[in-house]
């Protein structure tokens, strides 16, 4: 596959990575199933077999189960743990991970980021991941404790680069005050049916043309030499086979992928990723299917380019409207 150079690193990551939201199965505090065991070293074999070399992981993710099984994996192939780039997310707290009566929230402290860090890589089994990100902007955020924080793992070797998830350039800049080290990744939502980020640049000073103002992601990170991974980039599936009484625009866009598909014999999970690949801020799309036959149907999106019209051809259709 080919590779995007992770700017500021000396990371070489492939176009395409694997996402491990759902990699534990179930949510709940029984331990993986045999079967579960099963499936994800089959889905992460199949990954790095379509040749992916990054793995996108969270330490809430099946609380913690997705970072074991990925471990369980590294512990029988301890010769494959330098072949990936290990991607680590941290900062949220998930309600009954804590005493019942406490919230659900987000925790930046230099506190919690030790730990879930520490926590990560003894369920991981590796001594760092290569890259920590922001799980989601913690309104409490005191960014000299994340720069602390940040200073002490990269010191350790725990954690060799850091990034943000879902977060604003405003929320970037107030972090880069503090944190000396480059923040290298912005994860996103990013797909045909949530492009805000492109559409809000596309509208501006059109007339009805609902320019928000409010993100300026996307420019801000082309700006800021901060690479955009977009999370959910095939809308979780719902841009295939929509039900007859999906919305008009997401039926419409799901058309185009089959036209497309055929067009270029491939899939249609390759046309959705290859409308990401096609934008030149190189955004890189973590996919999540559990279904391992998805991920060769995936990466073949790494061959193809869309051409110009193809591309503003399906955005038109997700969004509904054409541009004015
Ligand atoms: N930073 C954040 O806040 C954040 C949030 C969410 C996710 N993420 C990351 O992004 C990764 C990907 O997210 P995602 O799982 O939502 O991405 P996705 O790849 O857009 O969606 C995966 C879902 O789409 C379904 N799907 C794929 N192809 C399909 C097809 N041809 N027909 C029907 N359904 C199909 C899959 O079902 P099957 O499993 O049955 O194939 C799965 O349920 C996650 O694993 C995680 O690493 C980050």
């Amino acid at each position: 596959m080919k590779t995007y150079r992770i700017p500021n690193t000396e990371l070489d990551v492939t176009r395409i990575a694997y996402g491990t939201w759902h990699l534990g199965g179930t949510w709940d505090h029984e331990p993986p199933t045999q079967d579960i065991k099963d499936r994800a070293a089959r889905l992460i074999h199949t990954a790095l077999e379509c040749g992916i070399n990054m793995i996108d992981l969270a330490d809430i993710y099946t609380r913690g189960k997705s970072d074991t099984l990925v471990g369980d994996f590294l512990r029988q192939q301890p010769h494959l743990r330098d072949k990936i780039v290990l991607q680590e997310k941290a900062g949220i707290i998930l309600r009954e991970d804590s005493r019942p009566d406490e919230p659900a929230r987000f925790d930046f402290s230099y506190a919690h980021l030790i730990k879930a860090v520490e926590t990560s890589l003894s369920r991981l089994s590796t001594d760092h991941v290569d890259i920590l990100l922001l799980h989601r902007p913690d309104p409490l955020v005191e960014p000299e404790e994340v720069a602390r924080a940040f200073d002490d793992l990269q010191t350790s070797g725990k954690v060799r680069y850091f990034g943000v998830s879902n977060h604003t350039p405003l929320q970037i800049e107030l972090l880069k005050k503090y944190v000396k080290q480059p923040l290298v990744i912005n994860q996103l939502e990013v797909n045909l049916l949530h492009n805000d980020m492109i559409r809000d640049g596309v509208f501006a000073n059109m007339q009805g043309g609902n320019y928000t103002g409010a993100t300026g992601m996307l420019d801000y990170c082309r700006l800021n030499d901060i690479m955009i991974q977009a999370w959910s980039p095939v809308a979780g599936g719902k841009l295939f086979n929509p039900p007859a009484d999906a919305p008009a625009n997401v039926q419409a866009a799901a058309r185009e992928i089959v036209r497309l598909a055929e067009k270029y014999y491939t899939t249609k999970e390759a046309i959705a990723l290859a409308w990401l690949l096609r934008h030149p801020a190189k955004i890189q799309p973590i996919i999540g299917t559990l279904k391992p036959e998805r991920i060769p149907d995936s990466v073949r999106a790494d061959d193809i380019e869309l051409t110009r019209i193809e591309w503003y051809r399906l955005f038109e259709a997700a969004n509904g409207r054409s541009i004015p």
